[in-house]
């Protein structure tokens, strides 16, 4: 029994300090969606559109994330992805992970 807590504890433990897997609250989070929407065109390219362009790139995880922390442009036209700062490394990767996900 006590062991079982142990086990519990050091999940939650896990589960708080490294965001394995993100969803749309951590887009919602993050502020991503004021450029950003799943679905429809804003500022930004849509996120399925963004799953569909990198979809059997198995670096595009890697890639992604370094690009919703540093920011770019050029890829989907002239407009500009500011960096995110706020964004940790971890998050970062989960974020990519989740929109490459995107069906
Ligand atoms: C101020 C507007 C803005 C915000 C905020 C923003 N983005 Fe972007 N994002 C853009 C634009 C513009 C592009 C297209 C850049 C390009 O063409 O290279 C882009 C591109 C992307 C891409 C595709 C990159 C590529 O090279 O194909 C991903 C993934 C992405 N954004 C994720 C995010 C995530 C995750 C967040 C929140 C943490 C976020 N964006 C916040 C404007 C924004």
């Amino acid at each position: 029994m006590r062991s079982l807590i142990a086990l519990c504890v050091a999940f939650c433990f896990v589960g708080l300090g490294s965001p394995a897997f993100a969803d749309k609250d951590m887009l919602q989070k993050n502020n991503c969606f004021a450029c950003h929407s799943i679905d429809k065109r804003k500022y930004g390219p849509k996120l399925v559109e963004v799953a569909k362009k990198y979809a059997g790139d198995p670096d595009a995880a890697q890639v992604l994330a370094r690009k919703i922390q540093a920011g770019g442009t050029g890829v989907w036209g002239e407009d500009i992805m500011p960096p995110q700062p706020q964004v940790s490394d971890e998050e970062a990767l989960a974020l990519a992970k989740y929109i490459l996900s995107l069906p």
